[in-house]
Order: structure tokens, then sequence, then C-alpha cells
């Protein structure tokens, strides 16, 4: 399983704020894209990906998405249908559901608590996973050596804050993917290629979910290309 975290200073965090400008929403387009980049392939969804949403924008942050979307089963019972277009609205839902003191599953696979960035990074270390920051600075992506089971840490527009990179350094290994500053989703889409490359040639063992990726259609994936 690969999984990445997002990081967003201004994304909101209430449904209540989500208008249809989504770029003066908090810039939560940018997570949206974060959405599409993590999750779709041509005419299936990743069954190895899980993406953590870190908003800590107004008006009641900081907010924790996660989500390993479920692509088995009934479509309306066992899962949703996730459609390109409207990753929108499917973040809202799960912000307008948010429950005071729980992590709430919203739909199959999609849960929200209220959880800070830093404590979302920590927990993955305490679980023995390997944490690379995403940063320009950092080791090239082609040739760091990649664990199983990964996790990548990015920032929003405005990269990851300076303090909470500093902490982040501390227990995490800087990643380049190249010499020009990429969009987060396009960066996302670059270390999804690598892993998937490393796991083709045996360079990293690929997760057990991974091998159901055949069996996921346009069933689950209304805008598929
Ligand atoms: C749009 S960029 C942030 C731009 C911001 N002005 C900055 O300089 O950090 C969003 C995120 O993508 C990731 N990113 C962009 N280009 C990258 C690169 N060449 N190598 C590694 N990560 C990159 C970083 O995590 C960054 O925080």
């Amino acid at each position: 399983m690969r999984e990445f975290i997002y990081y967003s200073r201004t994304a909101p965090t209430s449904g209540s704020y989500v208008t249809e400008d989504l770029q003066r929403s908090g810039r939560i387009d940018i997570a949206i894209h974060t959405v599409i980049a993590t999750f779709f392939l041509s005419h299936k969804i990743r069954t190895d990906a899980r993406l953590h949403l870190c908003f800590a924008g107004p008006p009641d942050p900081p907010k924790h998405l996660e989500l390993k979307p479920v692509t088995e089963g009934k479509t309306g019972i066992d899962k949703i249908y996730l459609a390109k277009k409207d990753v929108s609205g499917v973040l809202k839902k799960m912000l307008y559901k948010y429950r005071e003191g729980e992590k709430k599953e919203v739909f199959p696979g999609f849960w929200i608590e209220k959880k800070g960035f830093l404590e979302v990074a920590k927990g993955l270390t305490e679980q023995g996973r390997n944490l690379y920051i995403l940063d320009p600075k950092g080791e090239d992506i082609r040739t760091v050596e990649i664990k199983e089971n990964p996790v990548f840490i990015l920032g929003d527009h405005k990269g990851l804050p300076l303090k909470e990179l500093k902490r982040l350094k501390s227990y995490c290994t800087p990643v380049t993917i190249g010499p020009k500053v990429y969009f987060a989703s396009q960066t996302i889409a670059i270390v999804n290629n690598e892993l998937d490359r490393r796991e083709a040639d045996g360079r990293l063992s690929p997760s057990q979910s991974d091998l159901s990726l055949e069996d996921n259609t346009d069933d689950n994936i209304s805008d598929a290309e």
C-alpha cells in the first residue's frame, strides 16, 4: 500500500465553506486534483493507494479526511460511484458529516475526524511506516531507496510550512521528482508511476490489494477515460 498525505493550510474545514467557486473555496480544487491523481487510472480505480487530506483552513481546523475507496460490491450499498466531476461533492459531504469526537466513515472507505497534519504523519511512523517528504531539495526519486508501503507527504500551492517541514525532516526522507516545481497532483502522478515501475520490475513488492486491480472496471467510474 502506498499512501499520500496532502497538507493544505487553506482548504475549508466545513461543508458550508465549499462553494461553486472551488479555487476561492480555500483552493480545495488542488485537493480534488490530488484525489484524481491518487486513485484514477484509465478505466480503473487504484486499490493500492490511500490518501490523507489534512485541511487547516477555516472555520474549524484541523480536519483529516482519509480516502481508501471501496471498489468491490454493489454501488450505492457497498461502495460509492466515484466520478472525477464530483470529487468536490464527496469532499463537501464528508466535511458536512463530521461528528465531534469520532472518526466517522461517511462513505465506504471515506473517513473524517479532527486530527492535525503532524499527528497523522507521526501516527504512520508509529505504525512502522517509512515516510518521504516530497521536496525539490531532496534525493532523486529515481535513485533513492524506497521501502515497502511508503508514505509520501506533499504541500499545497505555497509548499509545506517551515515549522512543520523542520519537524518532519527529523524522521522523513526528502525526495525530489525533478528539477522543476510541479503541481501537487502532478507530483503524485509521477510518484505513482515510479512505484508502478519499481513494482513491475521487482524492485518493490506490490501490495496485496494491488493484485485485484484488474477486477475493477468502469462500473466504479462514471467519467472514465
Ligand atoms: C505546487 S508545489 C508547491 C509550490 C510552492 N511555491 C513551493 O515552492 O513549495 C506543491 C507540492 O508539490 C511537491 N513538489 C512540487 N515539485 C516538486 C519536486 N520537484 N520534487 C518534489 N516535490 C515537489 C511539494 O511537496 C510541494 O509542496
